[in-house]
Parts: structure tokens; C-alpha cells; sequence
């Protein structure tokens, strides 16, 4: 991938999107192709195809999904695994059949099994069951980790894999019903905050322990791998550290400047219990994390302040 290289980023206006296209920009790559939802539905067969035959990228991160919280893939679990198998199966396949030079997949930490050995390996997948809670997620997001192995198995199709860990950050998705448990918890504290409230209720025990990696740090190492990355085997991208919810929401507070009180409401749920990545094949090709977890939220609370 040189720097005028026709690069596709789908989903460059989501949270993983954008921030690839903020690095690529940044680090002077010129020739950018983009399409909002409205304009390529990622869906539809042929739209696919059309687009690949007038814009013939030659590199293509595949950041577009379907994207939720708990309750979001607990409430539409049919959406979540027939929007993301018809957006990965058209993409991956249209990439290869116009001779596309490298494609990167975006999967998920959450599609490792519930009790998954910690730190999580690699080869954890499908190694017992899934979370059930999103399961639908899951399956799909996993059929598109196999279809990219298969493809290069079958084909010598050069797609690699990312496994990002927990992802926060600016354009991140502040939705009460849908969003994930930073934005979730920045836009409670500043309620809590504006209102006076006296105490913030956090859903869970407050428990179980999460990583989360800053989502400029992802997609530096997202180009990282593009340029470095080239085999079969799915790659985990995280920080290597993880912190309780409760010890989370304590940062949060500290960081919206929130002074009152925090409850658990332990008749939620929580979720996997603990989920941080073994990152030590991505730290022995040389990438690691930079941004600490109180700078980024501080980083991610001036952006909403800036968007509300
Ligand atoms: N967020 C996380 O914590 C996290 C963690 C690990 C992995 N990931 C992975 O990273 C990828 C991106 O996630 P994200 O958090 O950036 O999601 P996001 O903020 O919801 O963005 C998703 C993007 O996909 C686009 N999109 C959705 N359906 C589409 C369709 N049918 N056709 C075309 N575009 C479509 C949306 O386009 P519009 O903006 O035009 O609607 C949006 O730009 C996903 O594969 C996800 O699994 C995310």
C-alpha cells in the first residue's frame, strides 16, 4: 500500500472508520474512496459488485457492520446476523474477484467463547460455546473471519483479520438504547452531572473486568497490519490491560467531573465475566498500544462535550 494507492474504507463514518480515515489522512495517503450507507448498500449484491467494477480499489478495510451494545443484539438478533453475513460475504467476495490487493476484516473480541482461558489467545476461537447474548453477532462475524482464511486458502486471497479488543472514542455511538459501555456511562455522568443527581446507577454488578483500546490507537495499528500483516491467522489488537466496570466508571467520573454517589443494579446483565486479549503475537511484530485509558476518556468526553 503506497500512499497513492486507491484504498476503500467501508463504514468511514462509523467509530472504526473514521478513525482509519483521520490516520490514513494524516499519514498522507491521498487517494481515499468512501460511500455512506445511503449511497452503497453493502447488503445488496449488485450494488457491491457495480461499485467494485467503476472504482477498483486496490485495498480495502471492511469497517461497515452492524454494531450494538447488549440490549441492542439482544433485541435484534436477526438484523445483526443478516445485515453482517450479506455485508462481509459481498464485500470479501467482490474484493476478491476484482483483484483487490489486500482486504482487512474487522471481527471482535466478543465473538470468542464466554469462558474463554484469559489473556485470550488466538486460538480460543470457537473453542467452546458463545456468549449468548449475542450470539447472532457472533456466528456471523466468525463466518467472515473463516471466509477470509478460506478465500486465501482457496484463492491466495491476501485478507487478514483484526480481533480488537473493547473500542471507545471520538464518534463513538451515544444512543441510550444501542450504544457500548463508555459512551453509555460518559453520557449517564454528564446527565448525572447537569441534573444534580446524587447517584449514578451503573447496570451490572460493576464486576467483571474489560479492556479498552482508544480507536485511534486501533486504526494505527490497523495500517500497521496492512503494511506488516500478511497470513491466515487471526491477530488480536488490544492494550494488554484490563480494569473493572466499577473501576471504569470511577475514571468516568473523575473525567465528566461527576460528584455524587455510584450504584450497581446487580439485576442486570453482566455479560462475559472478564475479556482481555493475549496481544503478545502483535507486540512481537513490533505495534503496541500508546494512548493511556484516562487520556483517551478525557479525549473522548472534550469530543462529546464538542458534538452535544
Ligand atoms: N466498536 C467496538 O468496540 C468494536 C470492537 C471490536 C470490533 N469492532 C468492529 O469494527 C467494525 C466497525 O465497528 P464500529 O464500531 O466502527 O461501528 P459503527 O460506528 O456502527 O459504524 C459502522 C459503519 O458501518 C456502516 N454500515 C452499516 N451497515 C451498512 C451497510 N449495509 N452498507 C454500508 N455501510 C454500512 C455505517 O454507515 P453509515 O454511517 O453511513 O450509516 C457505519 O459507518 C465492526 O466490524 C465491528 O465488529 C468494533
Amino acid at each position: 500500500m503506497d500512499k497513492h494507492s486507491r484504498i476503500f474504507v467501508a463504514g468511514h463514518r462509523g467509530l472504526v472508520g473514521s478513525a482509519i480515515m483521520r490516520k490514513l489522512g494524516a499519514s498522507g495517503y491521498t487517494n481515499l474512496i468512501v460511500r455512506t450507507h445511503a449511497e452503497l448498500d453493502l447488503t445488496n449484491q449488485a450494488a457491491v459488485d457495480r461499485f467494485f467494477t467503476t472504482e477498483r480499489p486496490e485495498y480495502v478495510f471492511l469497517a461497515a457492520a452492524m454494531v450494538g451494545g447488549i440490549l441492542a443484539n439482544d433485541t435484534y438478533p436477526a438484523d445483526f446476523i443478516r445485515q453482517n453475513l450479506l455485508i462481509q460475504t459481498h464485500a470479501i467476495d467482490a474484493a476478491y474477484r476484482h483483484n483487490v490487493k489486500k482486504l482487512q476484516f474487522l471481527g471482535s473480541s466478543c465473538v470468542y467463547p464466554k469462558l474463554a482461558p484469559q489473556p485470550i489467545r488466538e486460538d480460543a476461537l470457537l473453542s467452546s460455546a458463545l456468549e449468548p447474548t449475542n450470539e447472532a453477532y457472533a456466528v456471523a462475524k466468525i463466518a467472515g473471519l473463516k471466509m477470509a482464511q478460506a478465500y486465501r486458502r482457496q484463492y491466495g486471497f491476501p485478507a487478514i483479520s483484526l480481533m480488537p479488543t473493547n473500542l471507545y472514542g471520538p464518534g463513538d455511538n451515544f444512543d441510550p438504547v444501542t450504544s457500548h459501555v463508555v459512551p453509555a456511562l460518559i453520557r449517564k455522568f454528564q446527565e448525572a452531572k447537569q441534573n444534580a443527581s446524587p447517584e449514578v446507577t451503573i447496570w451490572g454488578s460493576g464486576r467483571p473486568r474489560r479492556e479498552f483500546l482508544h480507536v485511534d490507537d486501533l486504526a494505527d495499528a490497523a495500517i500497521f497490519l496492512m503494511l506488516h500483516y500478511d497470513e491466515e491467522s487471526i491477530i488480536n489488537v488490544g492494550t494488554g490491560e484490563d480494569v473493572t466496570i466499577e473501576e471504569l466508571a470511577e475514571l468516568i467520573g473523575k473525567v465528566t467531573g461527576y460528584g455524587g454517589r455510584l450504584t450497581f443494579d446487580s439485576s442486570k446483565p453482566d455479560g462475559t465475566p472478564r475479556k482481555l486479549l493475549d496481544v503478545s503475537r502483535l507486540h512481537a511484530l513490533g505495534w503496541q498500544a500508546r494512548i493511556p485509558l484516562d487520556e483517551g476518556l478525557r479525549n473522548m468526553y472534550e469530543w462529546f462535550m464538542g458534538s452535544v
